[in-house]
């Protein structure tokens, strides 16, 4: 098989084994039987993959075992007349919990809807949308130590969630090693139907609300859906704008917003763990900067077979007979013409496996 199949760009090449594993004792057992060792350098032979939406992996595949992470289960813990505590295999569909936690009356994840991957994945980057960042919602996750070899809980405040990073995330790209697999998350919702306060400019907008207004957190969830679906960002195997890891770079941070052009957006930089302002942080656009530098949506390569969305600016898409090396051509063409232009460097968003930009 080729990975492609498990992967929502519909990309990648053949892994060495693929080992699904529907249960934590089958994740367990496929991390005993391939052992991380503090001597061990990297661990480039083990791929855990779950919903496959932000990977990007290379044609030739993957040389080592990949683990698919199917588990599955949720335990909802009413903690007081106000609050719940929800508890979620990694391997659970990130979207089919969040209509799940609404439809039992819990309020806090309706700006994460209509995202794609599982929800093992979501603290690692801290995946966020619409103003809400998953890290401002997670209490706890248990992991399996795959040094000491044993399950771990690590909190909230452990994590160090920033944008679309975390200390697992950090810790992998300094180390290459994933010594925690992420076995299931704890989310500290609202027993609230109403939403939380919408904290982005266009979902207040489409909602008819001020910023810091709140509406029914389900009428929240349909609106940014339609908004994603708008933006191609919603899976639909018939339409290429989808065919995508989403955003393919992160929005760039700068200490000094002057080097930025006097046109682009200008977003602050919140801490999850307290909500305050990051002072002394500009947030840009990526999709501004990639579209000022002259790339329109649908701009493609490769005799069209890998383009941007022609949706969204910030998603590279495979148009259905893309290889990976297309998407790769496509995304150092990008980063060059928003460098010579602006003189920032984009960064990609995705995982990138056995490749590189
Ligand atoms: N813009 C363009 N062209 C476009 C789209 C957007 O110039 O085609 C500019 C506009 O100035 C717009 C601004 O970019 O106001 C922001 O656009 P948008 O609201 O679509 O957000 P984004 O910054 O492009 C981020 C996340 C998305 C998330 C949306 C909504 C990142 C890297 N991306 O995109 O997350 O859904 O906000 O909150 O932070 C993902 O990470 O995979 C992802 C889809």
């Amino acid at each position: 098989m080729r990975l492609a199949e498990l992967t929502t760009f519909h990309l990648g090449g053949p892994p060495q084994s693929l080992t699904p594993a529907r249960t934590r004792g089958e994740l367990i057992e496929f991390c005993r039987a391939h052992p991380l060792g503090l001597s061990t350098p990297s661990d480039t032979d083990v791929l855990f993959i779950g919903g496959g939406s932000n990977l990007l992996i290379s044609d030739a595949g993957f040389d080592g075992h990949v683990c698919l992470v199917a588990t599955t289960g949720v335990v909802v813990e009413e903690t007081s007349e106000t609050e719940a505590i929800v508890t979620v295999e990694a391997g659970e569909n990130w979207d089919e919990i969040v209509a799940l936690t609404l439809a039992r009356g819990l309020s806090g994840l309706e700006a994460l809807s209509g995202i794609p991957g599982s929800v093992g994945a979501t603290p690692i980057q801290n995946v966020g949308a619409y103003g809400t960042e998953v890290g401002e919602l997670i209490i706890s996750i248990e992991v399996y130590d795959r040094i000491a070899g044993q399950v771990r809980t690590l909190t909230a405040a452990e994590l160090e969630f920033g944008y679309r990073t975390s200390a697992l995330k950090r810790a992998q790209q300094t180390s290459g090693m994933t010594q925690y697999l992420v076995l299931s998350v704890s989310f500290g919702l609202r027993r609230d139907a109403q939403s939380l306060p919408v904290r982005y400019a266009q979902l207040a907008s489409a909602l008819d609300l001020e910023i810091g207004q709140t509406a029914p957190a389900s009428l929240v969830r349909d609106t940014v859906i339609a908004l994603r679906k708008s933006k191609g960002m919603v899976l639909e195997e018939a339409d290429h704008d989808t065919w995508s890891a989403g955003s393919f770079f992160t929005n760039p941070i700068v200490s000094d917003a002057d080097v930025l052009p006097v046109e682009a957006p200008r977003y602050p930089v919140i801490d999850p763990l307290s909500g305050a302002t990051i002072e002394g942080k500009t947030k840009t656009s990526a999709a501004w900067l990639i579209e000022h530098a002259g790339f329109s949506k649908g701009h493609s390569v490769g005799e069209g077979r890998a383009s941007l969305s022609t949706k969204h600016t910030l998603a590279l898409t495979n148009r259905g007979r893309a290889s990976t090396e297309d998407v790769l051509e496509l995304a150092r063409t990008i980063v060059a013409g928003v460098e010579d232009k602006y003189a920032i460097t984009l960064e990609p968003e995705p995982t990138l496996i056995a490749c590189s930009l």
